[in-house]
């Protein structure tokens, strides 16, 4: 028998302490069977995978004794080609959540600054938090677009990494290519700006502006992640990956990342994926119009979205939001209330099917008694 140790006030380290845990949303089983449950808060794809990428995972479930290729090498290659960049500038990641924990990582050393956009997506400051680093949140601006301008305002020389997003989470907002250009032009070198482009198939489908030849005009280091979780409907795989602006930029992800992170089966399915465009842009179009219906329809119900060029809404609220956001719950219904400035707030919608769609609508309908 041990003898009892007094409590080591040192574990974990003060930076973990102050960690706020946040645990990832989950979709809660159903209790109410009659009613399905619609997931509408994760940004997910309601279809599933092409069934070619289904058809990969299936086969690479077959040799799964064996480790995966730590470097995704035939994936890196396709994406490579597809973005005419050297696959030397490519990193995969278990989403592109591993990509913008890497950034922090390898980045920040003990109390250098972030700046990122708020409200954003939670990993750019839990990244920061992680790696022992201070976040600076610069509010996005009214219509739900990073502010470019406040954003270079926040800069410091202790900066080491800025996070910008477009589409922007949980706004959908969609930056200009002027904006782009003025941030790549403005910000310093000495810092490294992460461009998260989780819902950059849906940014390009909006008519958003392609970003990797406005970030080739920066000379500083920047890496853009996108994603296979969203337009490509794999999110349960967990595949992104990282364009770097160099092979030496890309090098200090890989030498940073953990062994293996992305399984065989998630690469293959990756891989089918992206070589079946035609399903890809299916699915982006269906989405799109969806999103464009339910705007239109929550609008005669008294719920103003903001403009978005992602597969999800944000909906001002004529009520409280935690009122809107519990009663869609007790239906099954899943999304994600905030406060929004100088309103009853927001809540957050994911594009779903004209079913999901037209629950929503029936239930917000009965909250409003139109
Ligand atoms: C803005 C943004 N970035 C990154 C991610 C991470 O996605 P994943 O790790 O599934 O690629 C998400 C997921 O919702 C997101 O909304």
């Amino acid at each position: 028998m041990g003898v009892p140790h007094p409590q080591n006030e040192s574990f974990p380290a003060q930076r973990i302490k102050a960690l706020v845990s946040v645990p990832a949303r989950v979709t809660p089983p159903t209790k109410d069977s009659s009613k399905p449950v619609r997931s509408l808060h994760l940004n997910e794809s309601p279809y599933p995978p092409s069934s070619a990428a289904i058809r990969a995972m299936q086969l690479a479930s077959e040799a799964t004794n064996r480790y995966p290729d730590h470097n995704g090498t035939d994936l890196v290659d396709v994406i490579a080609e597809r973005n005419d960049v050297a696959s030397d500038r490519i990193v995969i990641g278990a989403g592109s959540n591993e990509i913008l924990f890497s950034s922090a990582a390898i980045a920040l050393d003990p109390s250098d600054e972030v700046v990122a956009p708020v409200p954003g997506f939670p990993a750019y400051a839990k990244s920061t938090a992680l790696a022992g680093g201070l976040f600076v949140g610069v509010p996005v601006r009214a219509d739900g677009l990073v502010d470019v301008p406040a954003m270079l305002k926040a800069v410091t020389g202790r900066t080491r990494v800025v996070f910008v997003s477009s589409p922007h989470n949980p706004t959908g907002g969609l930056l200009p290519k002027k904006e782009i250009e003025r941030l790549v032009k403005e910000l310093p070198d000495h810092l490294l700006l992460h461009f998260d482009e989780a819902y950059y198939e849906f940014g390009l489908a909006a008519g958003g502006p392609e970003t990797l030849p406005i970030l080739a005009g920066r000379t500083g280091p920047w890496i853009a992640s996108r994603s296979f979780s969203k337009a490509y409907g794999l999110a349960g795989a967990r595949v992104g990956y990282g364009i770097a602006s160099s092979a030496e930029v890309a090098d200090a992800y890989r030498r940073a990342r953990i062994n293996f992170t992305v399984g065989a089966v998630a690469l293959a399915g990756a891989l089918a994926a992206i070589r079946d465009p035609a399903h890809t842009h299916a699915t982006i179009d269906k989405i799109a119009a969806e999103r464009d219906w339910l705007a239109a329809r929550l609008q005669e119900l008294g719920f103003v979205s903001l403009p978005s060029a992602a597969n999800f809404l944000t909906v001002l609220t004529p009520l409280s939001a935690s009122v809107v956001e519990n009663k869609l719950a007790t239906e099954n219904i899943y999304v994600i209330g905030m406060p929004w400035r100088d309103t009853h707030g927001a809540i957050r919608i994911t594009v779903g099917t004209r079913e999901d769609s037209e629950a929503v609508i029936a239930s917000l309908k009965s909250l409003v008694n139109k």
